[in-house]
Formats: C-alpha cells, structure tokens, sequence
C-alpha cells in the first residue's frame, strides 16, 4: 500500500473508531439501556449490537435433557441419598460444568417474587431508574447495560442491575423500593442452598464437608448478584442477549424465567438448558476450577435473543466481592495435588482475578491467562 493511502487508510479507521465511541456514549448517556430502545420503537438494532456469527453448532434437540437434574430432597437426612447426591454433583461438576437442581429448599412463592421483582424494577419509570444509573461498582446497587460497554466488541441485548445481597453493603434503604424484601429474602435463602452446595462439593472431591467454606478465602462468605432483563430484540439472528462467556465466581446459582435461551458449550455443540419450574441451575465458575486443578469445569455458555418476549433472571455468584477488594489467595488446593497432579494455576487473589475479569470483558477466557 502507498504510503498516503495507508494513512487515508488509518484515517477512516480513526473516524470510526471515534463514531464508535460517540455512538457508545450517546447510548450510555440515555441511562435507558437497552428497554429504552425498545421502547422508543427500534425495528433495526444498531450496529454495535453485532455480533460474529459464532463457529459451534447448535446441538440435537433430544440432547437438553442430558444436563443433570439432581434432587436434593433428603439430603440432610439420608446418608445413602447424601452419597448418590454427592457422585451425581461430582459427575456435573467434572463434565458439564452444570446442573439444575429440584427440592433445593426455596419456597416456589420466593422464586416467583424474585421474578416479578426484577420485572417490576426494570419496568419502572426510565426517570426512577436513571437516578441508580452508573459503573461505579463500589456502590451498594447499581443498574446499567452491557458492564463492559466500552471494553466489548459487541453489545449484548440486555441490561443488569447489580449489589451484593449477603451480606449487604450499605442500608436495605440503598436497594430499589420495588425489589428490597425479595432481594433480602432471596439471598438469605440463596446462601442456605449455597452451603449445603458447597458441602456437596467438597464431598465429591473426597475433602471433608466444611472444607470449601472453612478455606481462608471463603466460599460462602458472600453474595453478589446481578438482576438481569432481556427486551425483545427485533433483529434477534444479529446479536446476543449474552456473549458467550465462563463465569469468574467460585460457584453460580441461576434462577431463570419459563422463557429459555440459555445455551452451554459442550463438546463444541451449544446445549440448551431449557427452563424447568421451580429449579435453579448451578454452575462451576472460573475461581473453583483453579481451586480444583481443573477437575471440576467452568464452562462457557451464553444467552440467545429473542423476538418476542422479555425474559428476567438472576444470577448469583458465590465469594465474588462487587467491592472486589478482597485480597484472599486463591490457588489449586494441597490435597488435591500430587506428583501426577501438579498445579496448572498461578496463585491469584479475588481481587485480582476480579479486576482482570472485568477488564477483559465477557467472553474472552480469562482464566487461561492464569495458566502456569
Ligand atoms: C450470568 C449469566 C445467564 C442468564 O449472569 O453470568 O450467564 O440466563 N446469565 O441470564
Ligand atoms: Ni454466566
């Protein structure tokens, strides 16, 4: 190339990349997220919303119903189910990365007003919502769309709110009117499964019961959540509701409504977890498969958009400080090491994975830049 056209050339990349910025600014700047567009009757999305097309195919249809659905019914009390509970986690947890669970101790009526409670703060008044605008993420609630909106290459059709809701930070006052009780209702039960979760875990890799919460770096020690709320997206096939991306927490529990979309990766295929009333899904995330030496999988998995209807969800991601300022280490556990099994993974702290995870943005496999 000429030396002039090169520069010509450098130039319009410039002033896109400007547009880009402006463009991504203006949309910040709205404070309206991605409802906002929606409701100001976009028929065509704009173009940061593009996403490439990804290289896996979606699976068979029959192929949803092999993610575990593990019972957790009478698992305190039975210690012939305990130990049929613990190699059915310890089986998820080695392949899929995920499962779904049933009779987790979450009264139904809790899961249905956590629900109606992320719909009734997403679907307040724009001008209510943009007084918690902001990326500011030492504040006790936040909402906004897309975290890494100015570090990502594609936008995902959704927006989030987020705090930590165990132990909260701030006054219950600090927390939207609309969802307060649910949210503290919600995390308090959602603490309860996460330690006998975390007991199961332990157990499946052969470690005494208490031994991921009794960790220095403890597991269980908190909560953060995000609130998530997908619109209807008119030009569904050119986006994502969420990019494909592992999670960076120790462990994640979903809650999700009946409207479906969420896909994991497995074995190069993208797998459906269709929605099943009053289950949660479990996931491993990044955190517990350095902590494992890689035994158990964080797996990748993503959202799809959809024409059609709004869908809500929840996740909450267990020992992940919002404040991300814990500065516990974190490295592959002694007693599952040995000369065979020595460790892949450089010792971290929360707060510096954290840190990491949010600048990469979503989907770009943080982890393995941790690799010995
Ligand atoms: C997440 C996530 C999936 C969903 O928040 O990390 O993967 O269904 N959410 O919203
Ligand atoms: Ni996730």
């Amino acid at each position: 190339m000429e030396s002039e056209e090169a520069e010509g050339t450098i130039v319009k990349m410039m002033n896109n990349c400007d547009d880009r910025m402006s463009e991504l600014k203006a949309f910040d700047d709205t404070k309206g997220g991605v409802k906002g567009l929606v409701d100001g009757g976009v028929t065509k999305i704009p173009t940061m919303f593009y996403h490439p097309l990804d290289k896996f195919p979606n699976s068979s249809s029959t192929e949803h119903s092999l993610i575990p659905v593990i019972d957790l019914e009478g698992v305190t009390k039975d210690p012939i189910t305990r130990q049929q509970v613990v190699s059915r986690i310890r089986e998820a947890s080695e392949t899929w990365g995920f499962f779904q669970v049933v009779n987790h101790g979450i009264p139904g009526s809790v899961l249905e007003e956590m629900k109606e409670g992320i719909k009734r703060f997403f679907e307040q008044d724009v001008e209510v919502k943009k007084e918690v605008y902001s990326r500011d993420n030492t504040k006790p609630f936040i909402y906004n769309s897309n975290f890494d909106l100015y570090s990502s290459s594609a936008l995902n059709w959704r927006d989030t709110f987020g705090c930590q809701i165990v132990p909260l930070i701030g006054k219950p006052q600090d927390l939207p009117q609309v969802c307060r009780d649910i949210l503290l209702e919600y995390g308090n039960n959602v603490m309860k499964l996460g330690i006998t979760l975390f007991e199961l875990l332990s157990e499946s890799l052969n470690l005494h019961s208490n031994y991921l919460r009794d960790m220095e770096l403890g597991c269980t020690d908190q909560i953060s959540c995000a609130g998530h709320y997908y619109p209807p997206c008119p030009e569904p096939e050119l986006t994502m509701g969420t990019t494909k991306h592992s999670d960076g927490a120790f462990l994640t529990v979903l809650l999700q409504d009946h409207i479906g979309g969420l896909q994991i990766l497995h074995n190069d295929k993208w797998i459906d977890v269709h929605p099943v009333p009053e289950t949660l899904v479990v996931n491993i995330g990044d955190l517990l498969q350095l902590l494992t030496n890689d035994r158990f999988k964080s797996v990748q998995h993503r959202v799809l958009a959809n024409k059609n209807d709004s869908r809500v969800s929840i996740a909450s991601f267990f020992g992940y400080n919002s404040l991300a300022s814990s500065t516990k280490l974190v490295s592959p556990i002694k007693e599952l090491l040995s000369e065979d099994n020595p460790p892949k993974f450089k010792e971290t702290t929360i707060a510096e994975y954290a840190a990491y995870f949010r600048a990469k943005g979503l989907g770009n496999n943080p982890l393995q830049d941790f690799r010995i």
